[in-house]
């Protein structure tokens, strides 16, 4: 009904259509008039953005600013704040959350172009863009000989993970993403650049870590890093792939496994890539391991007889590269995620029954469910409210992802999420759902998200966003 006015219009009047499509462009060239004089060059405005990692309610602008400097962002946000136009910046363009709402009236703000990674002489401190993915990052550090803590997938924004808490393959030995920030750069609701510190904005410098998208646009960061000769960046890592009948035992095993700070493990159920059955399939992560010492880490994984095994050690700036498939782009891709204290057999032989039921529908059969094993000791050595983020005492994450291409198939992937979401819930052991913001689905209620923080969170958002300017992610009202 929205593209039927102009058409119409363009009908009556005997107008070509080629103005009406015009017409759909016209916040673009709006901005080509209005902000271009105001950016630092002259061709940073276009009508679409890169492509996002899904397409399921995905933000759909009406115009697309690609800043190339620090000065863009100021201007871009000091010009869409002032008229009212929604914004928002799109980084990885990982976020599957549904809470974007753009609707062909608002701005993409890319920051691709802000992806410089330095370190300092020392090489204890990382300095990373506001639009840098992780592989980018990692790059980088890889080359200059030091470890910083990001996601685990090469397509995701480094700092859209970051600033929701960042989980990563580092977190046992250097505590989580937000645990690592020293100092951030940030463009504020009221146009300001600001330099944040723990000392210079503390309520600032506590929201944007675990909040962040909802004060501000961070341009870059400042995190701590940690030089690492080449030996010492290697890890033990690949997967592990079982059978149906084996999922019981593969789930108790993940219980019952003691993670040291080094170690990880991801359970993924997935089309086995060689024979494209439905698969459980178990990747652990041996930071300095090897052949001998991971699959004694790992024993009892491999005790259950893995029909398949592709681990193997390899240097940081490979680590990654098993999620590589993961990083596809395109397609519906909802998900539905809980975070839980335990491992429990007969919860994922309900979550197992709902995938398949979903991944043998045409063109679901990259579907999935995935959960995350991180060591938590060394972040629960950080104090719970040093942070904005609320879920230091959730033990594991998982989401399910229908992923298709067909929007005829959306009632029966919410039904395979929902189900998934339900089952972890209903053997939870938390007290009430808690969900990382990175995770949620978009339905959520903000307790279910920010927990214990949100009080705070709505006093802080008040005093550097009072118009609520910062509205797309996970909306603190
Ligand atoms: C394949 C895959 C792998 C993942 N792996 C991990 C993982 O290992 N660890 C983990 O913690 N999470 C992981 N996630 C979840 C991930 O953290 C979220 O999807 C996150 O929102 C993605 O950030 P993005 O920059 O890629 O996405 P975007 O959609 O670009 O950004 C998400 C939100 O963050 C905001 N944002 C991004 N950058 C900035 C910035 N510089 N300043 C202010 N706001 C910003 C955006 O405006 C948006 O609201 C993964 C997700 C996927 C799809
Ligand atoms: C990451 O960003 C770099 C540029 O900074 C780009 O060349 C690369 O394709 C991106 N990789 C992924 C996996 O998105
Ligand atoms: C931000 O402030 C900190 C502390 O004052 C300082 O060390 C750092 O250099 C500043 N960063 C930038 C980019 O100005
Ligand atoms: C694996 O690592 C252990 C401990 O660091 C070491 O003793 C052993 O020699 C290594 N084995 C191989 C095959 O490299
Ligand atoms: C949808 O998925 C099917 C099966 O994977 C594939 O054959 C088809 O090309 C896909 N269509 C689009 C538009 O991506």
């Amino acid at each position: 009904m929205k593209l039927s006015t102009p058409l119409l219009w363009g009908f009556l009047t005997g107008l070509p259509l080629v103005l009406a499509g015009a017409n759909c462009n016209s916040l673009a060239q709006r901005l080509r008039v209005e902000l271009s004089p105001h950016l630092s060059g002259e061709n940073l405005i276009s009508a679409t953005a890169p492509p996002r990692w899904s397409d399921f309610e995905a933000p759909d602008p009406g115009a697309v600013v690609n800043v190339a400097t620090e000065s863009d962002v100021v201007a871009t946000v000091k010009y869409c704040a002032e008229r009212n136009i929604p914004f928002l910046a799109q980084n990885g363009g990982n976020g599957w959350a549904t809470t974007f709402h753009l609707d062909k009236t608002g701005v993409i703000i890319n920051l691709a172009g802000l992806n410089e990674v330095t370190f300092n002489a020392d090489k204890t401190q990382a300095t990373i863009g506001g639009g840098s993915n992780v592989s980018n990052t990692i790059d980088h550090a890889y080359a200059a000989g030091a470890l910083v803590v990001t996601g685990n997938c090469n397509c995701v924004g480094t700092l859209g993970a970051l600033l929701g808490g960042g989980y990563g393959n580092l977190v046992g030995k250097y505590s989580l993403g937000v645990d690592n920030i020293l100092s951030l750069r940030v463009v504020t609701a009221d146009g300001l650049l600001r330099n944040v510190t723990a000392t210079s904005d503390p309520d600032l410098f506590w929201a944007l870590r675990g909040a962040g998208p909802n004060f501000g646009i961070v341009t870059s960061v400042t995190v701590k890093s940690y030089p690492a000769s080449e030996e010492e960046m290697q890890a033990w890592t690949g997967s592990l792939v079982y059978g149906e009948h084996q999922l019981e035992d593969v789930v108790q095993a993940i219980q019952d496994l003691v993670l040291t700070p080094d170690m990880v493990i991801f359970l993924y159920l997935l089309a086995d890539p060689t024979t494209g059955s439905p698969a459980v399939i178990a990747a652990p992560f041996f930071y300095g391991g090897n052949a001998t010492t991971g699959k004694a880490a790992y024993s009892s994984l491999y005790a259950i007889g893995p029909v398949a095994d592709s681990t193997s050690v390899k240097p940081y700036n490979r680590w990654n590269e098993g999620s590589d498939g993961l990083c596809t782009r395109g397609s519906f891709k909802p998900g539905w995620a809980a975070g839980f204290q335990d491992m429990v057999p007969a919860t994922w032989r309900g979550i197992w029954d709902a995938y398949v039921a979903f991944q043998k529908l045409p063109g679901a059969a990259n579907s999935g469910v995935l959960l995350e094993a991180y060591p938590l000791g060394k972040a629960r050595s950080v104090a719970s409210g040093s942070s904005a983020f609320p879920n230091r005492n959730v033990n594991l994450n998982a989401f399910a992802i229908p992923w298709y291409n067909d929007s005829s198939l959306d009632a029966q992937a919410a039904e395979f999420g929902n189900t998934a979401r339900d089952l972890l819930r209903s053997t939870s052991g938390l007290s009430r759902p808690q969900t990382y913001v990175n995770f949620g689905y978009g339905d959520e209620d903000l307790d279910v998200i920010y927990g214990s923080s949100l009080a705070r969170l709505r006093d802080i958002k008040k005093k550097y966003d009072p118009n609520n300017v910062f509205n797309q992610w996970f909306n603190i009202l």
